[in-house]
């Protein structure tokens, strides 16, 4: 650019330059309306100024003018010396805030936004193939025609795939690489972790182990108790208590002091142990002195069905059925100590109402093949010591319950394992639907689906039936 100290030097600049350029810029005019004020407004191509402004300029041709810095030329000035400054973070600033960068960042800000909905529609278009593979293969799957495969994708598609479901689906991808297609009829060897692996010790009656632990129980396991922060887990399976509520495998009742009793109409504690039971009893009475809607029950989880029907109805019955009925049943730590985990699994089932849930909170299997060999290591040591077994697939103890999960989350490297379940075919709950359930995929579908059908040939449309009483 050019820097003008004389008004002279700046009229021949501008006369030399065509019409259309002959405009001052705002500082150019205020520095001569500044020394000449008469041309105030004045323009370089106006022929009768131009001479007028001659005139001026050749009489006062020996005068220096001194050009008056505006704000603008101050601030630019400044701006140029924090782009040459030595401390780093003033120069970057300057960067930033130039023109040249910002035009670059635009750029790249637009570059960004079009991977960014190039991505996005990838992803929906995905998600829509997925949704639509998931509805297709559930349909399959309700009307009993599922193959074992096909199953198998029901579960990879949901995000539920447990380890032994892995081992299967690699050995199902093996084939389809060799050119097998059809998986009716074929079945991949069995990969158990509860059956197959050694370590997990078989399941055995624990109820005598239990009766001569009782005593000295809540003394011995506080201190491991209090390290891992297992309060705050035991409050979380209390919170969810309400209406008439069962609690299996109470043992020395120490989720008492976590329960609300406003939420809940009755409560019935079931253990094997009578020994433990007897501290159970004693532990709600110092608490709930007056409470009366409680039952004290000693038997065991996989005989539940049959003990709820002789039980006496302190609890609400179901109408229908004349058998006890409940809307929360809770577990903590029993699962690993029972005969037949599966069977009790069952049994809370067959005892839910059909709103009902049931809360398990857990020990078994982590998520880390150095926890899990450290839990098999001292699998036998545990069972000795506290009658459970630790090392415990529970994933695939529920998987083949007839109940399912629909809340998992696992602390403690993934060997507590928060557990809230359904009975199949129950409907899930406003809250416990997943983000992409209750707010994208309908969405999805419906546009989709519009979408498809706006790009549908005409000819495609027509092949369409057309009913006798849509005859034209
Ligand atoms: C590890 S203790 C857990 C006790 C208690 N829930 C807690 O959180 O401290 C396991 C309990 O399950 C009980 N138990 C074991 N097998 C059972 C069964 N088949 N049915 C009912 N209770 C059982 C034992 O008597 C024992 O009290």
């Amino acid at each position: 650019m050019a820097t003008f100290h004389h008004p002279a030097k700046i009229f021949l600049h501008f006369a030399r330059k065509p019409l259309s350029r002959n405009v001052l810029s705002e500082s150019q005019r205020r520095l001569l309306s500044f020394t000449y004020p008469r041309f105030n407004n004045c323009h370089i191509g106006d022929n009768k100024n131009n001479k007028k402004l001659k005139n001026v300029f050749q009489a006062n041709s020996n005068r220096t003018v001194r050009k008056q810095k505006t704000k603008e030329d101050l601030a630019r000035e400044r701006f140029e010396e924090q782009l040459k400054s030595p401390n780093r973070f003033v120069r970057w600033g300057a960067i930033a805030r130039s023109e040249k960068f910002s035009k670059g960042m635009t750029k790249y800000m637009i570059g960004a936004y079009v991977i960014f909905l190039i991505y996005g529609l990838f992803f929906t278009k995905k998600l829509f193939a997925k949704d639509k593979e998931l509805e297709r293969l559930m349909k399959k799957q309700e009307e009993g025609k599922a193959n074992e495969y096909e199953m198998l994708r029901v579960k990879e598609l949901r995000g539920k795939l447990r380890r032994r479901d892995e081992l299967k689906l690699e050995e199902y991808k093996k084939m389809k690489e060799e050119g097998i297609e059809n998986f009716d009829n074929i079945h991949v060897q069995n990969f158990d972790q509860n059956k197959l692996n050694e370590q997990i010790l078989p399941a055995r009656d624990t109820t005598n182990f239990y009766q001569g632990k009782a005593s000295e129980y809540d003394k011995a396991i506080n201190m491991e108790e209090k390290v891992i922060l297992l309060g705050k887990r035991r409050k979380w399976l209390m919170k969810h208590c309400h209406g008439d509520v069962l609690e299996v495998s109470c043992g020395t009742g120490r989720n008492i002091k976590y329960l609300d009793m406003s939420r809940i109409n009755s409560i019935t504690f079931l253990d094997s142990s009578e020994n433990m039971m007897e501290i159970t009893h004693k532990k709600f009475r110092e608490k709930f002195p007056k409470y009366k809607k409680a039952a004290f029950v000693v038997g065991k989880a996989e005989k539940l069905v049959d003990l709820a029907e002789k039980g006496k109805p302190s609890q609400e019955k179901d109408k229908k059925n004349n058998k006890i009925k409940y809307d929360t049943i809770v577990e903590a730590f029993g699962l690993c100590s029972h005969e037949d985990p599966v069977r009790a699994l069952n049994n809370f089932g067959k005892l839910l109402k059909p709103d009902g849930r049931i809360i398990l909170l857990e020990h078994g299997r982590g998520q880390y093949d150095f926890v899990n060999k450290m839990l098999d290591n001292r699998a036998e040591k545990r069972l000795n010591t506290w009658g459970c077994r630790w090392n415990l697939d529970l994933g695939e103890v529920l998987d083949d319950s007839d109940l399912e999960v629909v809340e998992e989350n696992r602390t403690h490297l993934g060997t507590t394992w928060c557990i809230v379940a359904k009975r199949k075919g129950d409907a899930k709950k406003k809250g416990e639907l997943g983000f992409v359930e209750k707010y994208l995929q309908s969405s999805i579908r419906k546009r989709m689906e519009s979408f498809e059908k706006s790009n549908r040939p005409e000819s495609e449309e027509s092949l369409e039936p057309v009913s006798p009483t849509n005859k034209s």
